[in-house]
């Protein structure tokens, strides 16, 4: 989007220095192409290196842990919520599963990862595991709190992201809570964890600090729930 941005606006200020006929389409139509382009960028740069921390700090915050809370991330990836939510939890556990695909996030590997809560001090806690979120391998109800951020949406075919809710429920402890942040899917998430059972709390868009383009359709959307 950076380069098709730069590209456009350089063609513009070209056709403007040289002149010619229909100004308005061939130096203005590149231009305004190209500050779209740039603001789509500057967006998506904001929330994927500001925004989304942000967003997350707020979330886990609100949860008001006591510290000593078993957490579950699905699709940890390099570790962003999970290191936040680590950070929350002096005595507990931070527990990230992934199948680390470099397509869904560059860079992703478990040692990366790993590397990532040691330079942030909370190695001691972290878990790391690998594994398909369709099929999580812990019991019933043994997380307090299970958070996925932008992972579900890559798992391709809806009868597939409905295994990975169930899944999620499945491992939560009664009075547990779950909270998903996801760019699509999240009216079917809601009702698919109604569906097992839980209640939903929350359900809206994250905001302006969590938009992958410029405008509230590239928004990201929260989806909170518990589990009676
Ligand atoms: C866009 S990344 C998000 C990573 C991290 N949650 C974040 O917010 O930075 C999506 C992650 O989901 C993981 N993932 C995709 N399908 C998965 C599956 N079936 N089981 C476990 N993890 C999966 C990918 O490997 C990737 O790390």
């Amino acid at each position: 989007m950076g380069l098709g941005g730069a590209g456009f606006l350089a063609l513009s200020v070209a056709r403007l220095a040289l002149g010619g006929a229909r100004p308005v389409v061939s130096v203005a139509a590149p231009g305004i192409a190209g500050l779209w382009l740039l603001l789509n960028a500057a967006t998506f740069l904001h929330t994927t290196r500001v925004g989304k921390f942000a967003v997350w700090a707020e979330l886990l915050d609100r949860l008001g842990l006591r510290g000593d809370e078993r957490l579950l991330d699905i699709g940890c990836g390099r570790g962003a919520v999970l290191i936040m939510a680590a950070k929350r939890l002096p005595r507990g556990r931070a527990v990230g599963v992934d199948l680390w695909s470099t397509t869904d996030q560059s860079g992703n590997a478990e040692r990366v990862t790993r590397r990532n809560a040691e330079i942030e001090d909370v190695a001691g806690r972290v878990e790391l595991r690998t594994a398909d979120m369709r099929r999580l391998p812990y019991d019933d109800c043994s997380f307090d709190v299970v958070v996925s951020s932008l992972a579900i949406h890559n798992v391709p075919g809806a009868e597939e992201r409905r295994k990975a809710l169930h899944e999620a429920a499945r491992v939560l402890k009664r009075g547990g809570r779950l909270m998903i942040a996801d760019i699509r899917y999240a009216g079917a998430y809601a009702r698919e964890l109604e569906a097992c059972g839980l209640t939903i709390t929350d359900r809206r868009s994250l905001g302006m600090r969590f938009w992958y383009a410029f405008g509230p359709w590239a928004a990201t959307r929260l989806v909170a729930a518990t589990k009676p």
